[in-house]
């Protein structure tokens, strides 16, 4: 009998997850989450209302989702993750601060690509400091590849951008070969862009920052 051998950029770790973040699971994830499933969604629906869509991809702890989101009330954002200590604190986030614009998905984000979302229904995609794998046999689990890239063009409509950021310069300089390379997409910078001023520092950010490392993004436009 033939496995299925899906390459996942995660690796599921039993992590220690607080009371307050298993109770928010338990809690408010039939409040603030959506189910994974293989229907088709309907964005406005879910958030009752037209506004542009931002789906972020790998949020961790959360922190800055829910402070772009905040800061943005005039967006919707869609944020998946699968680490079940970031989903309760995100969930925990989204009480205190009264937001009614996140919703989250605690599922592998690309399986919710595949199943879940209609073409070119987001307006925009955030990847930050997605897992760099810096070893050469795991470099396939990067997020960031042409399949995965194509997708996410597809979901995007036309206008809609791609912002990634890296603090590990290998992975940066794959990043801009592959967004380069997909034909439907066109860099808003002569390579890397400056840090837009919506993005704040992210938490996986500051820890490279201490050890020296430096910090490229990338923003790309559908054509
Ligand atoms: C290095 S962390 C960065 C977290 C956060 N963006 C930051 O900058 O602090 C990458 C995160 O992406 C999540 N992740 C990786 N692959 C994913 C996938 N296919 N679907 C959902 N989340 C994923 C991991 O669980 C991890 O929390």
């Amino acid at each position: 009998m033939t496995q299925n051998k899906t390459i996942r950029s995660f690796v599921l770790r039993q992590g220690r997850v607080s009371n307050a973040q298993r109770r928010a699971c338990g809690t408010l994830l039939p409040k603030h989450g959506i189910d994974f499933s293989e229907q088709l969604i309907d964005l406005e629906k879910i958030f009752g209302r037209r506004a542009p869509k931002i789906l972020e991809i790998g949020f961790g702890m959360g922190e800055t989702t829910a402070t772009i989101a905040e800061t943005h009330p005039e967006n919707d954002y869609l944020a998946i993750e699968v680490h079940t200590p970031g989903v309760g604190s995100l969930l925990n986030q989204i009480e205190t601060r009264e937001l009614t614009n996140l919703r989250i998905i605690q599922h592998d984000a690309v399986e919710v690509l595949q199943h879940m979302l209609p073409t070119e229904c987001l307006d925009g995609v955030h990847i930050f400091f997605p897992d760099p794998w810096p070893k050469a046999k795991h470099n396939k689990r990067r997020l960031i590849q042409p399949t995965l890239v194509a997708h996410l063009c597809q979901h995007l409509k036309q206008g809609g951008y791609i912002h990634t950021a890296t603090d590990w310069e290998e992975y940066a300089e794959q990043m801009l070969e592959v967004l380069n390379s997909e034909p439907q997409l066109e860099n808003t910078a002569t390579d890397y862009a400056p840090r837009p001023d919506y993005r704040p520092l992210t938490k996986f950010e500051q820890r490279g920052l201490k050890l020296g490392h430096g910090v490229w993004d990338f923003v790309f436009v559908k054509k």
